[in-house]
Order: C-alpha cells, then sequence, then structure tokens
C-alpha cells in the first residue's frame, strides 16, 4: 500500500523490500483511501526534488524482475499515472479516472509520462490527453490499452488474483518503454502532428506548455526512450521556469485561496438549498435558473406577465436543446431539467424557496418594490439575493426588515456559462448569509468571489476604467481594430469595441440618454441603428451569419469627425502606449479597491479577471501582472500620463505608491 501523495519515499522502501523477498512472486500497488496518487504537491515545485526521485522510483518498479500491477480506484492523475506506467500490469474500478493535467499549470508530466503513454494508447490519444490535461474513464482507458482488465469488488484482492494470472500463465513482464509498434506506426506520418497543432491552435493560443508537450511526444517518437527522457526533462524544465507556468501556478493557489473568507470560517453554517427561487426571466434570470436546474436543484421563476414568462423559459429551452444537438445533452436530460424549472406569474410560489435571486430590471425603486414583496411572503430563514450589477446593496437590503438575510449574487453573462460570481457583501449580510451564498456558487459549479458594496464591485469598477482609455485612445489617433488587437494579442478573447458590439451598444446608450450624458462617437454609431452584432454594425461591421469583426471606414470617419469638433490632432499612437493606457488604470483602480477594502486580497481581483472578464490565464491576473512588471515602473509611467496630460485620471493610488516605494508587489508582498 502506498499513501496517496508524492513523492512517495515509502514506495521506494516498500518495493526494494518486496523485490528483495525471496517469498515474494509478485508485487500490487494499491492505495488506501479515496484515491490512487493523485498527483505531485504542487507547492513543492521550484524547489530541490526530495529524494528519491520519482524517476528512480519508476525505473526501480520497470526493471524489477518480478511482475508489477498497478490496482488503481479514484482518480490516477499526474505523477500518479506515470507510477502506474512504469508498472508491467493496470487494473483498475470501473469508476476510475486517468489523466496528467500538468499542462492546466503550464508544465508537463515530466516523470516518463509524455514518454509511455504514446507507447500505450498511441500518438493521437496520448497527444489529446497530454494537451488537453482532461483525465479519462475505465472503458476508455481499456479500449486504448491504458489498463489491462477492469475489475470489482475488494481492489487489493483483484489486483493479486489479477497478478497470479500472470503468473500461472506465465505472461511476459511488460515494459512499456520497449513497446515500439505504436510509435513506429506514426514515425513516417509527421503530418500527425502538424494536423494536431492546427487543431490545438485557437484554445492553445499564448500558452507554452502545450507546444512542450507536443515536442515531447515528438520525442518519444522519434527519439530511443532514454533519449526521449531526458529530452522531457529539458522542456520541463523550460516550462519550470517560464513565466506563463509562475503564472498559472499562482492562479491555481489563488483560486483556492477566494475560497477563505477571513472572518467568516470553513465551519460557518450555511443554510441548505433544498429549494431556489428566480424574479425575472429576462437576460440573466433564465441563465440563473438554469445553473439551479443543471445542479438538480429546483427552481420557481417568477415573471410580471405570462408572455414574458412563455418568452423566458422558451429560450432557456432552446439553450438546452442547442447543447443537446451538439451531442452534449440528451433529450432525456433536456426534459429533466426543464422539469425542475417551474414558470410562474403568482409571488406566493416563492414562499418555501430557502434562496430567491432577484433579475428585474436594474432600477432601484422596482428593486426596492419586489425587496419589500419577498420579505413578506419569503420563509424567515430565506437567503434574498439580488444580481444587480450597479446599484447600492446596502440600499436594497433596507427595503426589507432582513438585511442580514440580503446579499449579492452578481452572476455574468451568459450566466449559464461564466465560471465567475461576484457575491457581494452588504453592511448587514450575515456570516451565515455570507457562508450560504460561497457554498451555493461552488455547488452550481461556479468560481465565487466575495466583494464589499461600491459602484460597480470589482470587476466592472475596473472595466469601466479600461473603458476611458479605449474611448480617449480612438480620439486621440488609435482605430478600433488597432486597440482591440493590442488585448487579443495580450490574450484576451476580444478587445473593448468588440466586447461593446456583442453586447448590445443600444443599452448604454438607452442609460446614457436617461442620464442625459453623451459619449459623442457611440451615440452616433448608435443614432445610425448600429447596435451591435445583432443589427450586423456597430464600431464594426459584420457579414451575415459571421461574428469576425471587420473595420468599416464609416466608422472611422465619425471618429474623425468628432475628433475635429473636439479640436484634437489625432497622432499615431504606438501598441505599447495603448495597451498601458488601457491596462494601467485597471490596475490603479484595483490599488483603490484594496485600500476600501471591497476585495479581501489582490489575488481575488485576478480570480475575477481571469473567469469573468477572459484574462489571460498565464499572466495571473491584472495584480499578479503588475508585480511582475514591477510596480515602481509601472507607478512612473502612470506619472509621466500624467505630466504629459495634466490629467488626474493618471494620479496613482496611495497603496500603489506605497507599494513603489517599498519595492513590494501586490500579491506577493
Ligand atoms: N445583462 C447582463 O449582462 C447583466 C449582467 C450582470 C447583471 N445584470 C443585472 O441583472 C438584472 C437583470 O438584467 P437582465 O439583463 O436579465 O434584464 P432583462 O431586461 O433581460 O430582464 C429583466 C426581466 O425582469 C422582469 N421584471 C421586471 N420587473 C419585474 C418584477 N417586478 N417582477 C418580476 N419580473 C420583473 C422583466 O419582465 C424582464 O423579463 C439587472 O439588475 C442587471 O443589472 C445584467
Amino acid at each position: 500500500m502506498a499513501s496517496n501523495e508524492l513523492p512517495a519515499g515509502g514506495l521506494h522502501d516498500g518495493l526494494a523490500q518486496a523485490t528483495a523477498d525471496a517469498g515474494v512472486d509478485a508485487i500490487v500497488i494499491a492505495c488506501a483511501g479515496r484515491t490512487f496518487i493523485a498527483g505531485a504537491d504542487i507547492t513543492e515545485f521550484g524547489k530541490p526534488p526530495a529524494e528519491p526521485s520519482l524517476h528512480a522510483v519508476l525505473a526501480l518498479i520497470e526493471g524489477s524482475g518480478k511482475p508489477v500491477v498497478a490496482a488503481i480506484h479514484g482518480t490516477a492523475l499526474g505523477g500518479g499515472l506515470e507510477v502506474t506506467l512504469a508498472c508491467h500490469y493496470r487494473v483498475g474500478v470501473k469508476g476510475a479516472r486517468f489523466g496528467l493535467p500538468e499542462v492546466k499549470l503550464g508544465l508537463l508530466p515530466g516523470a516518463g509520462g509524455t514518454q509511455r503513454l504514446p507507447r500505450v494508447v498511441g500518438v493521437q490519444k496520448a497527444l489529446q490527453m497530454i494537451v488537453s490535461g482532461d483525465p479519462i474513464g475505465a472503458d476508455e482507458a481499456l479500449t486504448h490499452g491504458l489498463l489491462d482488465e477492469i475489475v470489482e469488488g475488494d481492489l487489493a484482492a483483484a489486483g493479486v488474483a489479477f497478478a497470479e494470472k500472470v503468473l500461472a500463465e506465465k505472461r511476459p513482464l511488460k515494459k512499456i518503454r520497449d513497446l515500439t509498434d505504436k510509435i513506429a506506426a506514426v514515425r513516417s506520418k509527421p503530418e500527425i502532428f502538424a494536423e494536431f497543432r492546427k487543431s490545438v491552435a485557437r484554445q492553445t493560443r499564448g500558452f507554452r506548455a502545450p507546444e512542450n508537450c507536443i515536442k515531447a511526444v515528438e520525442a518519444a517518437v522519434n527519439l530511443p526512450f532514454d533519449e526521449g527522457l531526458k529530452r522531457e526533462r529539458e522542456l520541463f524544465v523550460e516550462l519550470l521556469n517560464s513565466p506563463e507556468s509562475k503564472a498559472q501556478r499562482y492562479f491555481f493557489f489563488a483560486e483556492r485561496e477566494a475560497a477563505k473568507i477571513p472572518d467568516v470560517p470553513a465551519d460557518t453554517a450555511a443554510r441548505e438549498i433544498r429549494t431556489a427561487a428566480v424574479i425575472g426571466a429576462g437576460t440573466m434570470g433564465g441563465g440563473i435558473a438554469m445553473n439551479f436546474a443543471n445542479a438538480g436543484i429546483p427552481v420557481t421563476v417568477v415573471e410580471v406577465a405570462q408572455d414574458a414568462l412563455d418568452r423566458g423559459l422558451g429560450i432557456v429551452r432552446k439553450n438546452y436543446e442547442a447543447t443537446a444537438s451538439r451531442g452534449r445533452l440528451t433529450a432525456a436530460d433536456v426534459e429533466k431539467r426543464m422539469g425542475l424549472i417551474r414558470g410562474t406569474t403568482d409571488w406566493k410560489a416563492i414562499a418555501d424557496a430557502d434562496i430567491v435571486i432577484e433579475a428585474v430590471f436594474e432600477e432601484m425603486p422596482i428593486k426596492k418594490e419586489v425587496f419589500a414583496k419577498l420579505d413578506a411572503i419569503a420563509k424567515p430563514d430565506a437567503v434574498l439575493a439580488t444580481n444587480t450589477s450597479t446599484l447600492d446593496v446596502n440600499e436594497i437590503a433596507g427595503a426589507t426588515k432582513r438585511p442580514e438575510s440580503v446579499i449579492g449574487t452578481h452572476f455574468f453573462s451568459p450566466a449559464n456559462v461564466m465560471r465567475l460570481l461576484e457575491n457581494v457583501r452588504g453592511a448587514k449580510s450575515s456570516k451565515t448569509t455570507v457562508a450560504t451564498v460561497m457554498a451555493l456558487g461552488r455547488r452550481i459549479g461556479k468560481v465565487p468571489v466575495l466583494v464589499g458594496v461600491c459602484y460597480g464591485f470589482v470587476g466592472n469598477r475596473m472595466l469601466h476604467q479600461r473603458g476611458i482609455q479605449a474611448d480617449k485612445l480612438v480620439l486621440e489617433g488609435a482605430l478600433p481594430h488597432q486597440v482591440d488587437k493590442v488585448l487579443t494579442d495580450f490574450g484576451f478573447p476580444m478587445g473593448p469595441f468588440a466586447m461593446g458590439d456583442l453586447a448590445g451598444l443600444d443599452v448604454g446608450w438607452r442609460i446614457r440618454k436617461g442620464r442625459g450624458v453623451k459619449a459623442p462617437v457611440a451615440d452616433r454609431i448608435c443614432e445610425l441603428g448600429r447596435f451591435g452584432q445583432k443589427t450586423g454594425a456597430g464600431y464594426f461591421r459584420y457579414e451575415k451569419g459571421d461574428r469576425t469583426p471587420i473595420p468599416d471606414p464609416d466608422v472611422e470617419k465619425i471618429i474623425t469627425e468628432v475628433a475635429s469638433e473636439q479640436g484634437i490632432v489625432r497622432r499615431h499612437i504606438g501598441d505599447d502606449e495603448i495597451r498601458e493606457r488601457l491596462l494601467y488604470p485597471m490596475v490603479n483602480e484595483g490599488a483603490k479597491i484594496l485600500e476600501e477594502k471591497i476585495a479581501i486580497r489582490a489575488s481575488d481581483i485576478d480570480v475575477i479577471w481571469v473567469y469573468g472578464y477572459g484574462w489571460p490565464v498565464y499572466r495571473g491576473g491584472p495584480m499578479f501582472w503588475a508585480d511582475s512588471i514591477g510596480l515602481r515602473a509601472l507607478r512612473d509611467r502612470m506619472l509621466q500620463f500624467k505630466a504629459s496630460t495634466g490629467d488626474a485620471f493618471w494620479t496613482p493610488a496611495p497603496l500603489l505608491d506605497r507599494l513603489a516605494t517599498e519595492g513590494k508587489g501586490f500579491v506577493g508582498g
């Protein structure tokens, strides 16, 4: 029996003993507890390796003169799977899962995984497993030769029975390092690698690890085993020291850290959520209801009128059917989920809900009216949540006699897809209320991050700063496609102008008109009926049925006209200036957010930006990224902009200024 953590000194000693013991004919490696070895302790990366090295243990297993059988349950991941690949045979239970997830930390499997896996499952399957990092189940593992047998009953006993069979049948010791048939088949077909690279180009853009994973598998095909191992090591070390992997490993911990609320310990009692209700079946309400149904939680959706309800639930059904048509849900799943969503115009239907999430129009009087009603109808211990993106959660809570039960749950659009959930803690939200929405977020597959009340909360507040500069940049000389390209080159899925076109420019236009605010370029674009993708034109134009933004001379004309009306002499603006002007103000706002304690920690801000706004994870998040540039350099650049424009916008936040002067960073101190 081995412990399910690596490095496995115990495994080494046990093996050495069993190998030396003349009374032992075969060795079975199985783990106690819930799982087989589920990977290395990632806090160990970057430190000197503990002895004995995993390589030495694997060499001992593979070189054993007695058959070694891995008996697997739970998950054999990373180094765990690499241990099984050094064994001569592998058996596992039906529920076992097998994977090499190192790529998700910007690394590659560095203990022979890239050399042995293709020799067992073939090059294409190995590429897919190593480059995606996603695990496969036992049936698939059996089909591809990764498992020799699926076993039932007591695992250790089943492993021993299999080993006895190997001995009785005098089966040879199958050393994966010596298998060549599956890799030899690919030697004459190098196009397999070119095709694979092409197939993953989109989703791996900007990441460094996937390419090194592919190179390592190429080495498995083209080099003798021991040289392949050396090449794997070189490629691994290159990744270990890369900024991309450092950012991804930082982010791995940042995400877990976000679950911790200093004054709401993990054992704080949360309310159990058995049933839920959503008020409003619009864009957000429908998506939020889907989250509950997907998690098997019955949800009641309340609307003002039957037609709005029918429209909203019709869109929910269409969404599910689209997923089913792509083969990712069965027709029965669609009906099951729709069966969990009950629409009504009768408010009394919410009386039993454990949580009610309001997603009605973004207007304070309406929100207050809704919360007064919820206060009257909802059961006393229900959590009352608002999905507002800009309104004061404390004021909304004030419309009830139970502000301790009120909290913000800010979902992102599309609410059934986006992983981020900004939970907004009101001044009076109780610890139980906080604990409930944090636990609920995890249960419905979100990444919940707790923030405080302020305009725009964390994400949109920082986004607003970027938007201000994007608008200025186009007036001063850049064009929307140039601004957007700087951000897509940086790693964002899209830039601010394409994002505006996707969301619909009419939304902001209506809000501006209501408030008497002007945005000359955007207003003129909207006056032409150009509302973005939905009208085939906005900041860009779009071909029918295609979402690719195409630069439009008509928009350039509007921009140059507005610039000349404002007396702005347009000039060439380089990409570096664009990037700095878009991103530094976000970092500065992040510093203010930290000072005001709206976010608990800098890494929470990074989690919000990666999961809510497409900040590339291989750059860690805005605060980690700022540290990697150096806060002194960033602060000084802001001061240069301030000096050249005279604009107080560029005043560094006191926290940024102090950390810059002290030579410190946001995340590492
Ligand atoms: N759309 C987004 O991207 C987004 C993102 C995050 C948060 N939000 C917030 O979510 C909320 C809803 O936004 P949306 O985009 O879904 O709006 P929407 O206009 O699509 O939907 C609002 C729905 O609420 C219904 N409604 C209005 N008053 C009601 C009442 N008194 N009782 C019951 N139903 C009522 C309307 O009929 C409509 O169907 C807003 O607070 C908005 O700020 C929106």
